[in-house]
């Protein structure tokens, strides 16, 4: 449809153009479109059809016209969706001051993350509501968001104005609010055009399933990627490293995956991409003498390329305007430059045994990435470019370089965005408050990314503590050491507590792995907000605001919300403790009862209690829902090359009974993609474990199993 077609905003037009994808998705294409870059374009996976066809039919949410759409007399589209009076709007992005969005403007721009506002590391346009629908803005555009601000001239909806200083003889429908609320979410995207996909489903649940199914499934890590991961100095040299990862095994520190910063490569900021000699004279040799001790090597790199690279002159011409820490951009929506810095990377790093990269820098801020008026070989728009650059990236080393050679990669990267749940990337800051990086594990879960709250430093044993017993129950269990050179064990008197954490993580593996499963299959995300597992446990409320000419001239109210708690696979809820609750902290239970994950005694039941560091020793709050089963490693294993075939506990909680399917494949390539793979359907009946394989090509993974009935 022609951009003119579009009414201006103050006469929107309902929106009729909805066809319906699949189970619970309609689609809708307005306005000019045709040069726009939708985020589905750069989706790692193709959208899981049999999947989502295989769901239950739901209704569309919104009643016929209810959702228009509009052009600014600046050409923008603004589209206007309903918003009952109790409804909630969650998510928006990888936002990590909070879940929850009603009453919010948020400028959806991607950016490092500062002080809120919708800048940030994944500012995926995706919002999910309390009555179980979700609308995803599916153009790759600066947008801002209004969510039920504002007030439309004529709206039945808007409420009485009230007159803020009345004498005190003249009574008023209400208090004066500073923000009356509006009756829509309404979004003015950067563009002649937007496509809008709204997603229905049974539960909020559902609907972040469906969104990530929509987007290709979820991700499915190597085995390896959810071992332990520690990122050294940036100045190390391959003597130091090894010496590093031989410390890790004389202490009886498991590890897996050793991270290099930017002193490996000749250059940084720009980067070469080759070797820094002085430091890795044998780089080749390196990495296969951790291979052989099971630690594979991840590269830290970003993507503005060093005038000293052998390939600056080749992609010279691919390169956009302007220049990042003086390093050619690349256009990496392009073939040419695409291979040509896959086959750079293929030839200097993963031929030698490399198994990813950490992708620094694709964020911003706006002062060392390109001004939104640069200009690129392919024509894509500077703005389009910083919104999905992170992306393309992921996109090229996934299917580019290691789709291509038929091995699984893990990894992280700095900057996401729509329709990325199927890429192996773990998104990270330079962030480092403790309560947002808690906020952040629920955040991603509502917009298809995947978050570590990595630890870098503590001020104290106790915050080095917390800081790891959060991590290792994260999506990507990492100590990024890159500036302090601190290690696992250097906190001497939580040493051991931190060592106990680490061996959880990995005896873990078997029951996460398959988590991760039900996120790439189903779409499942693997760690989720309370909101998803129950709405009332993750309850927000505003509290009072307080009259004051200088701080607090609305006397607007503050948002408390409970986002310091989450789910870690189907059935374990983990409570870290942290920040001003180091030691005790409280634990809004949902719905069921629930066991203590350590002794197997029960705990409570949709009810909220208090846990204290010291009855627990020094172990992390974690809860098993009753009737649920726990598949764990029997022993500790020093890395996942050693879990793999090991002996098997399925814990019981809440009683003698409990199913679970266990996923095993070859962990390690798409063989699962043509179907290698099987389920161990594992049952308890009165305490007896019995199991039985789906019929299916895979291999099996973990070793003999018996059940162990806790409590
Ligand atoms: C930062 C990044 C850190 C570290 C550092 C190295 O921007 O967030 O994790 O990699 O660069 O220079």
């Amino acid at each position: 449809m022609h951009p003119e077609a579009l009414p201006r905003t103050d006469d929107l037009r309902p929106v009729t153009e909805w066809s319906s994808l699949s189970r619970g998705l309609w689609r809708a294409t307005l306005g000019q479109m045709a040069d726009e870059v939708r985020y589905t374009d750069l989706a790692a996976e193709p959208p899981r059809w049999a999947t989502l066809a295989a769901l239950p039919e739901v209704p569309f949410p919104f009643a016929d016209g209810d959702v228009r759409v509009g052009l600014t007399p600046d050409h923008k589209v603004v589209i206007r969706l309903p918003l009952g009076p109790d409804e909630k709007v969650y998510g928006l992005g990888l936002q990590l001051d909070g879940l929850l969005r009603s009453g919010q403007v948020l400028t959806l721009n991607m950016d490092h993350w500062g002080t809120g506002g919708g800048r940030t590391h994944a500012p995926v346009p995706f919002y999910v509501s309390s009555r179980a629908y979700g609308v995803f803005l599916n153009t790759a555009r600066f947008t801002k968001v209004y969510c039920g601000v504002g007030n439309r001239l004529g709206s039945p909806a808007n409420p009485e104005p009230v007159d803020r200083n009345p004498p005190a003889d003249e009574p008023q429908p209400g208090p004066w609010l500073a923000l009356p609320p509006g009756d829509a979410v309404e979004a003015q995207v950067n563009a002649a055009g937007l496509e809008v996909v709204v997603i229905g489903g049974v539960t909020m649940l559902d609907v972040v399933c469906r969104y990530n199914l929509y987007c290709g499934g979820g991700a499915l890590p190597p085995l390896w990627g959810l071992g332990f991961w520690h990122r050294v100095h940036a100045e190390f040299d391959a003597d130091q490293t090894t010496r590093e990862v031989a410390e890790f095994a004389a202490r009886g520190f498991p590890l897996d995956v050793i991270g290099l910063e930017p002193g490996w490569m000749s250059k940084s900021y720009p980067c070469t991409y080759e070797w820094q000699r002085k430091r890795f004279a044998d780089p080749a040799a390196l990495a296969s003498d951790l291979l052989a001790q099971g630690v594979r090597l991840n590269l830290w790199v970003n993507p503005y390329l060093s005038p000293a690279s052998r390939i600056h002159a080749e992609m010279t011409p691919w390169a956009g305007s302007h220049l990042v820490w003086l390093g050619l951009v690349p256009d990496y929506t392009l073939g040419t430059p695409r291979r040509l810095l896959a086959e750079h990377f293929r030839r200097e790093h993963v031929d030698l045994g490399v198994s990813g990269y950490k992708i620094d820098e694709v964020d911003g801020y706006d002062c060392w990435l390109w001004p939104d008026h640069a200009t690129f070989p392919s024509g894509t728009p500077g703005e389009t470019m910083r919104q999905t650059y992170g992306m393309l990236l992921q996109r090229l080393l996934y299917q580019d370089l290691f789709r291509a050679a038929d091995r699984r990669t893990y990894g992280n990267v700095r900057a996401s965005n729509g329709a990325a749940s199927a890429y192996p990337f773990v998104i990270y800051s330079d962030a480092y408050d403790h309560r947002e990086y808690l906020t952040g594990l629920s955040a991603a879960s509502l917009c298809g990314v995947l978050w570590t709250p990595e630890a870098r430093s503590a001020g104290s044993d106790r915050e080095w503590l917390n800081r790891m017993q959060t991590v290792c129950f994260s999506p990507l269990a990492m100590l990024n050491a890159w500036a302090s050179g601190e290690k696992p064990w250097s906190y001497a008197s939580v040493a051991d507590a931190v060592r106990e954490v680490i061996e959880l993580r990995m005896r873990l593996l078997p029951y996460l792995y398959s988590a991760f499963a039900a996120y790439c299959f189903h779409g499942v995300p693997p760690i989720r907000a309370m909101i998803l597992e129950d709405a009332a446990s993750g309850g927000a409320c505003r509290r009072a605001g307080r009259l004051d000419g200088q701080a607090n001239p609305y006397g607007l109210g503050s948002l408390v919300e409970a986002t310091d708690q989450f789910m870690f696979g189907p059935s374990v809820l983990v409570a870290p403790f942290y920040g001003s609750q180091a030691t005790a902290r409280q634990v809004r239970l949902p719905a069921g009862v629930w066991y203590d994950f350590y002794s197997g005694t029960r705990v409570g039941s949709a009810e909220t209690i208090q846990v204290d560091a010291n009855d627990l020793g020094n172990r992390i709050p974690l809860f098993v829902r009753g009737g649920a089963l726990v598949p764990m490693l029997a022993a500790p294993v020093a890395n996942t090359r050693a879990a793999c075939g090991a002996d098997l506990e399925i814990r019981v909680y809440g009683g003698r009974e409990g199913a679970f399917d266990l996923y095993e494949d070859d962990g390690s390539t798409f063989a699962y993609q043509q179907g290698a793979f099987r389920y161990r359907h594992l049952r308890v009946v009165d305490g007896v474990l019995s199991e039985s394989v789906s019929a299916g090509a895979g291999p099996a993974l973990f070793g003999a199993a018996v059940a162990r009935v806790m409590g």
